[in-house]
C-alpha cells in the first residue's frame, strides 16, 4: 500500500461552539481554538477537524450554511481563520474543514434566488416537485430530523426537498452547475492551505428521489470521482466521508486508493449496534460480544484494501465513556480501556473534544434545556405519538446529540473555564472534578493515557 501522511495521523475534532470562548458571549470561537493550540500540540494530535464555522443562521448549529466563504461572526472573521491555519501549521497541525454540500441553508443566496423566481438559474440548484392533485406532498419520504422531507413553497407553488430541517434544502446534484459551484468553493479553501475535508452526509448526494433512493445512490461514486479530480485529487489532503450506510464493501469503494475517491469514511455499525432497529431513540444495552464482532469485521475487511477511520464519538453521538464504558466508579479505567482498544487498531484515530479527559453524558432536568434541533423535534414527535415522556427523556439522556455538545471542561472554575459569560448550553455539573487542569496535574489520568497512545503511534509508524 502506498503510504500517505494521514495513515499515521491522529485527528482531533473540535466543535467550535463548545470549545473555548474568548469574548464572553458564551459561544466558543476561532480565537479560542488558537489559544488552545499549545494544549493540542502538547497532546500530540496532527489534525484538527472543525465542525462548521461558516456563515449560518444556525438552525442546525452551522450545518446549514448561508455562505461557504465567510465565517459566522459569532466564531470570528476570515482573518482569524487564516491565523488559525497559519499558527496550527507552524506547530505541524493541519486544519480539516467540514464540507456540507448535501444541502445549504435556506438563507443561502442560491436558495433565495431559487425561491424568488422559477426561471432563475439557481432554481435547479435545488429539488422541486409539483404537489399531488390534492395539494399534498409528491410522496411520503421523511426527513431525518422528523416529519416530511417536502416543504411547500407558496410563492412559486412547488414543494422542495430537504432530508434534514426545512431550513436545510437539499442541493440538486443532478445539475452540473451545482458541481461547478461546489468545486470552486472547495478549491478556494484548498488554496487557503487547509489539510482536507470531512464530507458531511456525503452518501446522500447520489440520491434519485423519484425512485425513493437517498443513501448510496447509483451516481454517488462517479460523483465523488469527479469531485476528486476537480478539487482535492493529487494534493495530498485528508478526506473523510460521513457515510451512515456504509458496509465494508461500500467502504472499500470509497477508500481503495486506486479508485481516487476519499482517504477514508466514517462507518457507524459500532454505533447502531446500540440502537433498536436503527432507531437512536430506542437505545438497547451494549452487547459487548456484538460490538467486538463489528470491530473485528471492519479490521479484517479493510485490512488489505481501503482504510478505516476509528472513532467512538463525535458531535452527533453520546459520550463514549457513558455509552461503551462506565461513567461512575470505573470512569477512568473504562475510558483508558476504550482509548487503548481504538488507538491500537489499524486506521486513523479520531478524538472528539473532551474525550481525552473522559467527559460524560449530561442529564438536564427538562427537555427545554436541550438546544439540539433533532432532540427537540423527536421528543415532540414521539411524545405526540404516545411514547411516555419519561421513556423519551431517558432516550434523550442516552443518545441526544447535546451530550457531546456541552462546553469543554477546562478547569474547576465558573462555567468550567469555558466562558466568562453565560454558555450557550449549560456545562455538565461534573466539571468540578472532570476538567483539563486537573487531568494535567495527574500523570495517571485519562489525558496522559491518550497522550501516550498518540506518542506510540508516532513511534511505530
Ligand atoms: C451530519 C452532521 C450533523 C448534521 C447533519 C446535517 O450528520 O454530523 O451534525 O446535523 O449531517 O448536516
Ligand atoms: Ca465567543
Amino acid at each position: 500500500m502506498q503510504y500517505a501522511w494521514w495513515h499515521d495521523a491522529v485527528v482531533y475534532q473540535i466543535y467550535p461552539r463548545s470549545f473555548y470562548d474568548t469574548n464572553d458571549d458564551g459561544i466558543g470561537d476561532l480565537n479560542g481554538i488558537i489559544e488552545k493550540l499549545d494544549y493540542l500540540h502538547w497532546l500530540g494530535v496532527n489534525v484538527l477537524w472543525l465542525s462548521p464555522v461558516y456563515q449560518s443562521p444556525m438552525d442546525d448549529n452551522g450545518y446549514d450554511i448561508s455562505d461557504y466563504c465567510a465565517i459566522a461572526p459569532e466564531f470570528g472573521t476570515m482573518e482569524d481563520m487564516t491565523r488559525l491555519i497559519d499558527k496550527a501549521g507552524s506547530l505541524g497541525i493541519k486544519i480539516v474543514m467540514d464540507l456540507v454540500v448535501n444541502h445549504t441553508s435556506d438563507e443561502h443566496p442560491w436558495f433565495q434566488a431559487a425561491l424568488q423566481d422559477k426561471n432563475s438559474p439557481y432554481r435547479d440548484f435545488y429539488i422541486w416537485r409539483d404537489a399531488k392533485p390534492d395539494g399534498s406532498a409528491p410522496d411520503d419520504q421523511g426527513s431525518i430530523f422528523g416529519g416530511s422531507a417536502w416543504q411547500w413553497e407558496p410563492n412559486t407553488e412547488q414543494y422542495y426537498f430537504h432530508l434534514f430541517s426545512k431550513r436545510q434544502p437539499d442541493l440538486n446534484w443532478e445539475n452540473p452547475a451545482v458541481h461547478d459551484a461546489v468545486y470552486k468553493m472547495m478549491n478556494w479553501w484548498i488554496d487557503k492551505g487547509i489539510g482536507g475535508f470531512r464530507l458531511d452526509v456525503i452518501d446522500l448526494i447520489g440520491k434519485e428521489i423519484d425512485k425513493g433512493i437517498t443513501g448510496n445512490g447509483p451516481r454517488l461514486h462517479p460523483l465523488l470521482q469527479a469531485m476528486n479530480q476537480a478539487t482535492f485529487g493529487g494534493k495530498d489532503l485528508l478526506t473523510v466521508g460521513e457515510t451512515w450506510g456504509a458496509t465494508p464493501e461500500i467502504a472499500k469503494l470509497y477508500s481503495a486508493p486506486d479508485r481516487d475517491e476519499l482517504s477514508m469514511v466514517f462507518q457507524f455499525e459500532h454505533i447502531t449496534v446500540t440502537w433498536k432497529d436503527g432507531d437512536k431513540w430506542q437505545p438497547v444495552p451494549l452487547d459487548v460480544a456484538a460490538l467486538k464482532q463489528v470491530l473485528f469485521k471492519w479490521q479484517q475487511e479493510l485490512a488489505d484494501t481501503g482504510w478505516n477511520s476509528l472513532f467512538w464519538n463525535n458531535h452527533d453521538l453520546p459520550r463514549a465513556v457513558s455509552k461503551f464504558g462506565h461513567d461512575g466508579e470505573y470512569r477512568t479505567r473504562s475510558a483508558k480501556m476504550l482509548a487503548t482498544t481504538l488507538h491500537l487498531m489499524k486506521g486513523t484515530p479520531y478524538i472528539y473534544q473532551g474525550e481525552e479527559i473522559a467527559m460524560t453524558n449530561v442529564a438536564f432536568p427538562s427537555i427545554d434545556d436541550y438546544q439540539d434541533i433533532e432532540t427537540r423535534n423527536f421528543y415532540d414527535l414521539r411524545v405526540a405519538e404516545g411514547v411516555d415522556p419519561d421513556t423519551m427523556m431517558e432516550a434523550v439522556y442516552q443518545n441526544s446529540r447535546d451530550n457531546a455538545r456541552t462546553p469543554m471542561q477546562w478547569e474547576n472554575a465558573p462555567q468550567a473555564g469555558f466562558t466568562q459569560g453565560t454558555p450557550w448550553l449549560p456545562v455538565n455539573p461534573n466539571y468540578t472534578t472532570i476538567n483539563v487542569a486537573r487531568a494535567t496535574e495527574n500523570s495517571g489520568s485519562v489525558l496522559y493515557h491518550y497522550r501516550e497512545l498518540i506518542k506510540l503511534r508516532k513511534q511505530y509508524q
